[in-house]
């Protein structure tokens, strides 16, 4: 299913579009530098602000732009003096630099060889001015598809991070219900929890956290019998609720917008579009929908029911779409950097965050953004420790034909 899904994922267009950092990164004084699939890239900020971009090699004599500095917004390159203002000069050519307010992406048409596109298919997000952001960067010997491929896994959750989720179940996927490894429900000891163990059945649905006993999870032991809005299976009968679906697709019954994958249909309203180019909807039927319980601290978990798309081929998206948060994305970007000395493939992990919440006390908390950006990419580079090494050990094993299934 996950092999599908990826499949999927990696023909979708992207239109050549890199992602090499986070907006707030780019400063007056210096370029921000990115490598991709061996190209050196500099992004800086022009004249007016706005960012311009090109190749990091010094048409002269092939200076590292990188170490350049940034002066009234021409980038002048530390050997000898020459000033690239963002336009053509002496062979050395811009690059389409696009900033979405939270990321920069630049586009390298020879690089990724498909039909370009104006724009980068950049996910929905919450409002920017209600919203807190953070932007996680990490790099690991694998390839995009490996971290992709990772993030397209939703059972691992709760049993590789188990100080971060409990409760973990897939309530819909691409191909309907999930059948596969076994969910867990948190409890400390696995032989003492419900479904989710593999003491307790090993076979059958997994995910299932009934009867783990910590009466923490919100989510988890609906029935394919539960009431409208609650369906369990990942599909809305004809009963449900318009705009209810679990699986993350709309019925054309569904209300204008009302898509919880984070993607339109044609038939939702205007607006709300995933940022596919022509307006179609990459990923609506390919979503993962998972209930999870995130652990904040000791016992105090917050359960939340996630969406997980693709909408283009280096990235996927997870947007909650019930509980605390709702509207809040996190997208997960891979850029593919080139091989290492020892000529192994090197993928840069850029991970943002965009959370928003409804709650009176978040607009204290977006204040406070300096103190809690920090804090969003310590948890962030601490799951991502361990899905690197998921995603390198994926990597090695495809490497030398040993990968199972
Ligand atoms: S190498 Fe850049 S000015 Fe000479
Ligand atoms: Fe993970």
């Amino acid at each position: 299913m996950i092999a599908g899904a990826l499949k999927r994922a990696l023909a979708r267009p992207s239109g050549n579009w890199y992602v090499v950092g986070a907006s707030d990164d780019l400063r007056d004084d210096r370029p921000l530098a990115r490598t991709v699939q061996g190209r050196e890239v500099v992004v800086w900020r022009g004249a007016d602000g706005r960012p311009v971009g090109g190749p990091g090699v010094c048409p002269h004599l092939g200076a590292p732009l990188r170490d350049s500095p940034v002066r009234c917004g021409a980038l002048v390159c530390h050997w000898h003096g020459l000033a690239l203002h963002g336009t053509p000069y002496a062979g050395w050519a811009p690059l389409p630099v696009h900033d979405d307010g939270v990321l920069l992406w630049v586009r390298l048409d020879e690089v990724g060889g498909e039909a370009p596109l104006d724009t980068p298919v950049v996910p929905r997000r919450p409002e920017r001015s209600r919203a807190l952001t953070a932007v996680y960067v990490g790099t690991g010997v694998c390839e995009v598809e490996d971290i992709v491929a990772n993030r397209l896994d939703p059972w691992h959750g709760a049993w590789f991070h188990p100080y971060a989720f409990l409760d973990l179940r897939v309530a819909g996927s691409p191909e309907g219900l999930e059948v596969g490894p076994p969910g867990r429900s948190g409890g400390e000891s696995p032989c003492a929890s419900g479904g989710g163990s593999p003491c307790a059945s090993g076979v059958g649905p997994p995910g299932g956290s009934e009867g783990d006993g910590s009466g923490l999870s919100a989510h988890g032991t609906n029935s394919p019998a539960d009431g409208p809005g609650n369906s369990a299976n990942g599909t809305n009968s004809p009963a449900d609720g318009p705009g209810n679906s679990a699986n993350g697709t709309n019925a054309p019954a569904d209300g204008p917008g009302s898509s919880t994958d984070g993607t339109n249909s044609p038939a939702d309203g205007p607006g709300g579009s995933e940022g596919c180019p022509g307006g179609s909807a990459y990923g609506t039927d390919d979503a993962f929908t998972v209930d999870v319980s995130f652990k904040v601290a000791g016992r105090l978990v917050v359960p939340v029911r996630a969406v997980f798309t693709a909408p283009e081929p280096r990235t996927v998206v997870m947007r909650i779409v019930e509980g605390e948060g709702e509207g809040s994305v996190v997208e997960t970007h891979a850029t593919p950097l080139g091989p290492d000395e020892l000529g192994r493939p090197r993928t840069a992990v850029i991970e943002a965050v965009i959370a928003a919440s409804d709650r009176p006390g978040f607009v204290f908390a977006r204040r406070a953004a300096p103190l809690l950006r920090p804090l969003a990419r310590r948890a962030a580079g601490r799951l991502w420790r361990d899905d690197l090494a998921y995603a390198e050990r994926r990597w090695q094993l495809r490497s030398t034909g040993r990968f199972p299934g």
